[in-house]
Parts: C-alpha cells; structure tokens; sequence
C-alpha cells in the first residue's frame, strides 16, 4: 500500500493504524464526503459499466497521499458488485507475477494497483495488451522452438493509484480511459469527515471541536482522522469524556500543530531553509537529509501542502520559501511552537 511513502518516520502509518482506517472507509459513493467532481465523473463511469453490463472503463486516480485513492477503487468495486484485489507496483516483480493474476480475475473484477508509477518496464509490457485487447501475450518454449501465445484476460477495470502521475509513462497513462485527480479538502468537508469518524469510533465530539480539528488537517482525510483520535487520546488522558472546542485547542497545542497544521517537521524544514540557505533554492535531496526523510517521502507528503499554502516555491533551481512562509514561521515563533 501506498502507506509506505506517507512520510516513512513521521507520518507513517503501523498497522493499528491501518486497521482503524480500514473501518473508517465509506463503503459507497453516497457516504464519500467531498470531491465533487470525481463523484461525479465516476456516477456516470459506473452507471454506464453497469447499463450495458461490462466491465467499467479503466480508471487512474492521482494525488497526494490519504485523500482517499484506496477508497473510492474499493467503492468502485462495490458500486459494480464485483470484488477487488489489491496490490502494487513494487510487489509485482515480474510480468508472469502480473500475468497470473490477470488470468485468475473474476469476470468484471477490479483489479486495484497501487502506487502504479513503480511498475517495471516488462510488467507494464504485460499490462497493455491486458487493458487493451484483453489478452496477454507469452512465450512458451525456449530457443528455436519458441512460441508466442495469446492468451485471454477475462473483463476487468484496472484501478491505478499514484501521488506522481508524471512518473507514469506515456503508453501506460494513455491506456486509462478515465483519469481522475484527487484534490485537498476544503474545512468544511473536512469537519464532516471528522464528525462521521468520531461516530463510527463511538468519540462524543462537538461541531465547533470538529471544525478546529478540520482546519488543521492539512486538506487530508487521513491527517484529520489521526488527528481526531490523538486528539481523543489526549482528552482522556486528561480526564475529560467529550471533546469540546477548548480541550481540542489545548490537545492540538500539546501536538505542536499550529493554526496552518504544520508541525515541528514542517516548521523544521522552513527554518533550517532559511537559517542554512538564506530561504533556498535547495535541491530536494538537500532537503530530504536536512529532515532525514526520504526524497520520495519529501515530494510525496511534506511538499504538496507547503506548495499549496505558498510556503514554498518551486523554481528551476530548487525549492524557495516564500514570504508567506517566512511570515508564518515568523508568528509561530512568537508561540509556544517555535520552540518545537
Ligand atoms: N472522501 C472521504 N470521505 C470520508 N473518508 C475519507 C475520504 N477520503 C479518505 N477518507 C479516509 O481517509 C483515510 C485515507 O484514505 P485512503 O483511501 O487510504 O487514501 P489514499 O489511498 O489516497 O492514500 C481512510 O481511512 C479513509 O476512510
Ligand atoms: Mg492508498
């Protein structure tokens, strides 16, 4: 699963918490909260697959980590009735790995790939023919007698997942007849998604506690549904059998997250950026080992949302922080927080 890359020391997820995220996964398109025009296009998708009866158009589902890619192909799955099977890019070593599996799909299966920008060359060879004319292509025999063979592939919708969709090589990107981008969530979804966790997880929860948690979540689901249960933590911890707006603030405080949702490691590397580097440019690889993160995990999962915020910049010589970013750390500073 993608979890791997999701910030490997700080941010990523063990298996207690994969576990919980597993029973938090809306099932259907309905409880899927936000993303509008993925639901969208995907209503549609689905009920065209399911008026002639076929499998569904192949589907590409990017953007940054926990904004619900693992989700909605489990949700595609389910909205077709048919089962899905799991697996990745880095787990499929060898095209025979790939051919075995798409031979033994159930008629009209998902087949879900995360992180489908690390296929290798020869597996991706297996794939074309498999999404395209439902066949694979092998070799029986060695040498002279060699044959080629063409074997039949039952229907199916191949769902990939990537953060990198520009790592994805042309011919196996255009073989998706359906490319869809996840965005970051704006609060109020957020706070939604908040209040329905804290349901499911039996957490008594107030509207005002939900929104406070939601606007530091860092646009992800993920982030506000690990927020939500640090924040359950800490409340009864101290004590106390409802989270109210004042103990959220205190916990989200105890956190080291500030009113941006950035934490000690973001606020880490906007600081070192300015103190070592006069604000940058820096190369992504510098940047990785100021924070002892890998490049991947940099690019991944503490960029994104520091680009979007416009703390930092890209630029052709490496990354910058804005004036916006220096302002931000500047007030931080003046908290408790510049002291993390
Ligand atoms: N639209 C959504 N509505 C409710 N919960 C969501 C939504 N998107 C993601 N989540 C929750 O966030 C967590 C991470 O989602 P996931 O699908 O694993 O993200 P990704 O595969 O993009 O990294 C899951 O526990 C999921 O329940
Ligand atoms: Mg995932």
């Amino acid at each position: 699963m993608s979890d791997a890359h999701d910030g490997g020391a700080v941010r990523g997820a063990d298996a207690e918490e994969r576990s919980v995220e597993a029973s938090l996964r809306p099932a259907s398109l309905g409880e899927y909260v936000g993303q509008g025009e993925a639901k969208r296009s995907l209503t549609t998708l689905l009920q065209a697959a399911r008026e002639r009866g076929e499998a569904a158009d192949h589907l590409l589902l990017h953007g940054p980590p926990g904004l619900g890619k693992t989700t909605l192909a489990a949700i595609v799955a389910h909205e077709l009735s048919v089962p899905i099977r799991f697996t990745s890019g880095p787990a499929i070593d060898h095209g025979g790995d790939l051919a075995a599996i798409l031979t033994s799909l159930a008629p009209r299966q998902v087949l879900f790939i995360d992180e489908i920008h690390r296929l290798g060359r020869a597996v991706e060879e297996v794939l074309y023919p498999a999404m395209e004319d439902r066949a694979i292509d092998i070799v029986i025999g060695k040498g002279a007698s060699a044959q080629p063979l063409r074997l039949e592939v039952p229907p199916f919708t191949l769902v990939g997942a990537t953060t990198r969709v520009g790592m994805l090589s042309a011919p196996l990107r255009d073989r998706f007849g359906a490319v869809q981008r996840l965005d970051f969530y704006d609060d109020a979804d957020l706070a939604a998604i908040v209040r329905r966790s804290a349901g499911i997880l039996g957490i008594a929860i107030d509207d005002d506690a939900a929104a406070l948690i939601a606007a530091r979540s860092r646009g992800t689901p993920r982030t506000a549904n690990r927020l939500l249960r640090r924040v359950r933590d800490e409340v009864q911890v101290a004590g106390g059998a409802r989270v109210d707006a004042t103990a959220a603030a205190a916990a989200l405080e105890g956190l080291q997250i500030d009113d941006a949702g950035l934490d000690a490691t973001d606020r880490k590397l906007l600081s070192v950026m300015i103190e070592k580097f006069d604000g940058g440019p820096v190369g992504v690889a510098a940047m990785a080992a100021l924070l002892g993160e890998s490049a991947d995990a940099l690019e991944d999962v503490f960029e994104p949302y520091l680009l979007r915020l416009g703390f930092l910049d890209r630029t052709p010589q490496g990354r910058v922080v804005t004036e916006r970013g220096r302002a931000h750390l500047g007030r931080a500073r003046d908290t408790i927080w510049g002291r993390g």
